[in-house]
């Protein structure tokens, strides 16, 4: 079954032909990262206007791909099973765009259509790496730049979130701090470049303590590093955030890009060993925006050895190819959607 599937969540419009849920045929991403590096983070309106200019493009682009891989003389939309796209969580005007276009070609050329969630998605980012090694049930860590959460897979069907941040997603958090050091957006790359020069313990940070302790609290992290760099560099707290950078040194920065990202993997790996510990998992996933951060890999990689799948990093930041992947195990057991109702939703 080939799906075509179409990932606007955001500030990636990003469209994807994939076979049975593993296999990538074609895959076309526009990212907008240009358009929003000058603001230093992402402008909802700004990405929603982009994605009407490169929707049909995209989806164009892709479908050509697929053509010359297949070579011939023939309709490509003979070659599609079924279409797919993200309906939530994200931003409105984002997802709008990508589901409309997903709807009018459904209706346009008669094929049925899947509304997929963007964090199940990305745990299905494994399934195009390794799929022969995934066995249920499964724990998968998703840490994003507006989630972090523990999902537990008993089934393609039968799942449910047991764990969750009460306040800032994991990645947020990085694109804060780095905003803090001075390091350029996305945060989350530039901090892991930096820390890779810098000394992880020279700064003590504090691990928060959750009633539940499957759940992530990050904001007190957050403060922690604001607060020892206004120390470090002799300030109290009145002073303002966005002055901080200039007076840090480039060894100073290094050390609390390392001291945060060793923190943070620590709390990451800390409460998924808690979750493997109390639920028992055959296999062990890591998906989203965060799974690309190198530390954090070698970490869990160490930990759960041969159960843990860690998928591409090209297929860990947002794209269409994991989109089309859960589309296929989802109409595996569930109807397709009416193209005409189909709602989008932002949480
Ligand atoms: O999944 P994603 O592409 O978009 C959302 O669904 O949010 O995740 C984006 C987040 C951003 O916060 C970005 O800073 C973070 O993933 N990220 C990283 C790394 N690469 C991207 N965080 C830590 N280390 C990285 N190497
Ligand atoms: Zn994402």
């Amino acid at each position: 079954m080939k799906i075509l599937a179409i990932e606007s969540s955001c500030d990636e419009f990003a469209a994807a032909v994939v076979e049975d849920g593993t296999r990538v045929l074609a895959e076309t991403i526009y990212s907008q990262i240009d358009l929003h590096k000058v603001f230093g983070g992402i402008v909802p309106e700004i990405a929603a206007r982009s994605h009407v200019e490169v929707a049909i493009p995209v989806v164009e682009e892709c479908l050509v791909k697929l053509g010359s891989a297949n070579s011939g003389d023939f309709d490509i939309w003979n070659e599609i099973d079924a279409i797919a796209a993200v309906n939530r969580p994200g931003l409105s005007g984002s997802l709008l765009i990508g589901t409309l276009t997903a709807r009018t070609l459904a209706l346009l050329k008669n094929k049925p259509i899947y509304a997929i969630d963007h964090m199940e998605g990305h745990v299905y980012a494994s399934w195009l790496s390794d799929s022969n090694r995934i066995k249920f049930p499964i724990l998968a860590l998703v840490v994003s730049g507006g989630h972090t959460q523990i999902m537990l897979f008993r089934s393609h069907a039968d799942y449910e979130a047991i764990g969750e941040t009460q306040d800032d997603a994991i990645g947020e958090v990085f694109d804060k701090v780095a905003k803090v050091l001075g390091l350029p957006y996305p945060g989350g790359p530039s901090i892991s470049e930096a820390a890779e020069r810098g000394d992880p313990e020279k700064y003590q940070l504090p691990i928060p303590k959750c009633a539940n302790p499957l759940n992530f609290s990050f904001s007190g992290l957050k403060t922690a590093v604001l607060r020892a760099v206004q120390t470090e560099i002799g300030v109290d707290h009145t002073f303002p955030s966005f002055e901080l950078a200039a007076r840090l040194n480039a060894f100073q920065r290094d050390d609390f890009a390392a001291s945060f990202q060793s923190t943070a993997v620590k709390i990451l790996t800390e409460t998924m060993k808690r979750a493997v510990d109390q639920y028992g998992a055959e296999t062990i996933l890591l998906a989203g925006g965060v799974a690309a951060n190198k530390e954090l890999r070698n970490q869990l990689q160490e930990v759960f050895g041969d159960k843990m799948i860690i998928p591409e990093l090209r297929y860990c930041t947002d794209n269409a190819a994991m989109i089309g992947s859960r589309a296929y195990f989802l109409s595996q057991y569930a109807k397709p959607d009416n193209p005409l109702d189909l709602e989008i939703g932002v949480n």
